[in-house]
């Protein structure tokens, strides 16, 4: 694990920009996982600044996204899938045939995770993972417990995560609290990940996921065992480092 440190969270987002263009340089058509949030927008705005000056082509890459609420429409304004349109898709070149967000809204959720999973496989696993953090070490929405869940799966958010998350919803009732998320080995298989954290409130959860013990307690500590991960953090992120 490599740990980065930038000043503020525009020069993460420009670092992890970089890295993104990096990866569909080498590989055009690649697989992205992409992550929603507050933390990857400036990752975002770096990519379709990319695009629109003609630097990055992301006419063939291909994306999946770590996961959806449950209950919650596409069109819904506060899903996963509106919000990566608003944040990305709409902004750059790429085909939305090929961005994939998990499904919400079926009548099977299991039969809808293992889809999922099986959707991620045929297109040949995830190049680069792009991850947030969540203020309790939750990566996807994979939140703490007392084991390491596997494929995607279906999620009860914590209280931690639906106070968080509360922000983007008119009132905390509002908040689903179930969603539809990769699981950690879906997570583990990308060929690389890089996981985004910025502001003194996601500094405890960064400094036991990097220096604590890996454990299903603190989910982003699996991480300790990537082969290739890369933590860019800012400096009030690595505050407790
Ligand atoms: C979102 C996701 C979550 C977020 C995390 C941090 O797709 O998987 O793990 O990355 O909750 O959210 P922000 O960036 O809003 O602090």
């Amino acid at each position: 694990m490599q740990v980065f440190v930038y000043k503020n969270e525009a020069e993460v987002g420009k670092a992890a920009g970089m890295i993104v263009a990096s990866e569909i340089l080498k590989k055009p058509d690649c697989i992205l996982g992409l992550a929603t949030g507050s933390t990857p927008i400036p990752t975002y705005q770096e990519m379709i600044r990319m695009n629109k000056e003609g630097i990055l082509d992301f006419s063939k890459v291909r994306s999946f996204n770590l996961d959806e609420y449950i209950g919650l429409s596409p069109e819904h304004v506060c899903s996963y899938r509106r919000f990566m349109n608003e944040q990305l898709f709409d902004h750059i070149n790429i085909d939305k045939a090929n961005t994939h967000v998990p499904c919400g809204i079926g009548a099977d959720h299991e039969a809808d995770a293992k889809a999922y999973d099986a959707a991620v496989e045929a297109a040949g696993g995830i190049d680069l993972q792009i991850l947030g953090i969540g203020h309790d070490g939750h990566i996807g929405f994979n939140e703490p417990g007392d084991e390491f869940v596997s494929g995607t799966n279906i999620v009860t958010l914590t209280d931690m995560t639906i106070d968080a998350n509360t922000r983007f919803f008119e009132k905390r009732e509002d908040v689903p609290r179930q969603a539809i998320t990769l699981g950690n080995r879906n997570i583990m298989a990308a060929k690389r990940i890089i996981l985004l954290a910025t502001g003194k409130g996601k500094a405890r959860a960064i400094a036991q996921a990097i220096k604590g013990n890996i454990t299903p307690k603190m989910p982003a500590s699996l991480l300790q065992v990537h082969p290739n991960v890369q933590f860019l953090l800012d400096e009030d992120a690595a505050s407790e480092l």
